[in-house]
């Protein structure tokens, strides 16, 4: 059989470790063979690919980013893309495909169900947003990344008594915020899920401060704004950009800068701002995340043996299961609150 994979959507550590073990399961396993498509659905729209063998593959397992290239081309926003992205499978015999990417990526190939083409899911995105599975690969590297990060600050923030705020990613969910903060020991946790009052944390930090903690990490997911009223019209206006992805998402950043702000106005203690920004999407795969693509790597090409179409891998309970690709991209999965207010709550302030 002729199967064709492709990353899309923004990269994350675990693309390639995905990439290894479909292509070794398909040619050791099962004797096909492997188209891989540049660029996301990019390269499926304009017939772009490069032939995917075992040599060529076997390597590059602990590499970051994706030897395929990614996208956010979205084949939907262009007149006939489902039609010409069909005519380019069958074209070159390509009768199933591995899709591994985020609910962009992911609600294309829902969508392209629709036109007869065969594919299956693999969940990616540092976000960890994708429902039907209870993690993603990527998500652990970046909290670890942040985290690091988060401990580094930490001690420059203490030398010189200030707050230090730290935007991380996130741009409808709070998961990188919420287990950074957590395990980075973050004063403040403030993410999209849970609009914040921008007066009550200042207040915390002055308590904090009061009680002799005279430095503080303030961790902000990109997407998170203050409860409405003047303060969320004022970062909303601080933070607005025009540019806007094929999908519809406008570029986040800002909010970490706009808080450290209005924190040093409104306390009169010193704040700087760290955005960390694609650092968290870059380098090397954790153990964990290796051996969770590699899983989704495998668990993919045999549910393509198995003819289970339109089905995404997940990680549940510890088990590799199957679960509707068009379930898994209906809703964000949201930072579980429990988790917010009751760990993360129990440290904060
Ligand atoms: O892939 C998800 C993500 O990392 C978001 O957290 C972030 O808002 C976005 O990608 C950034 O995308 P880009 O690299 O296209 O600017």
């Amino acid at each position: 059989m002729r199967i064709g994979i492709l990353t899309g959507g923004g990269d994350c550590p675990g693309l390639n470790a995905v990439i290894r073990a479909a292509v070794m399961t398909a040619e050791l396993r099962f004797g096909d063979e492997v188209m891989g498509y540049l660029d996301g659905w990019k390269g499926v729209l304009e017939g772009a690919y490069r032939r995917l063998d075992v040599p060529g593959t076997r390597d590059i397992l602990p590499e970051g980013g994706t030897v395929l290239g990614t996208s956010r081309t979205n084949p939907f926003s262009v007149e006939g893309g489902g039609e010409r992205v069909a005519e380019n499978l069958r074209e070159l015999g390509v009768e199933s495909l591995v899709a591994v990417g985020g609910e962009d990526t992911l609600g294309v190939a829902n969508r392209l169900g629709g036109h007869g083409i065969k594919c299956v899911g693999v969940p990616k995105t540092i976000d960890n947003d994708l429902s039907g599975t209870e993690v993603t690969f990527g998500f652990d590297t970046a909290v670890q990344t942040a985290t690091d990060a988060i401990d580094r600050l930490r001690t420059t923030a203490e030398s010189h008594h200030r707050v230090i705020v730290c935007e991380v990613m996130g741009r409808h969910v709070g998961w990188i915020a919420t287990y950074a903060g957590i395990a980075g020991g973050a004063a403040e946790i403030l993410v999209p899920e849970v609009p914040f009052e921008l007066e009550e944390v200042c207040e915390r930090l002055r308590r904090r401060h009061a009680g002799g903690q005279f430095s503080s990490i303030v961790v902000i997911s990109e997407g998170a704004l203050p409860a409405e009223g003047p303060d969320a019209d004022s970062a909303r206006f601080a933070t607005a950009s025009s540019a806007k992805d094929q999908f519809g998402h406008a570029r986040l950043g800002g909010i970490g800068a706009w808080l450290a702000d209005e924190v040093e106005k409104r306390t009169g203690f010193e704040a700087r701002v760290t955005i960390l920004g694609h650092i968290q999407r870059g380098g090397t795969p954790s153990a964990f995340d290796r051996v969770l693509a590699t899983r989704f790597g495998v668990a993919a090409v045999e549910a393509v043996h198995d003819g289970a179409f339109g089905m995404m891998v997940a990680l549940r309970a510890g088990d590799i299961v199957r679960v509707p690709i068009a379930e898994a991209v209906a809703t964000s999965k949201m930072v579980d609150l429990g988790l917010y207010r009751d760990v993360a709550g129990v440290f904060l302030g």
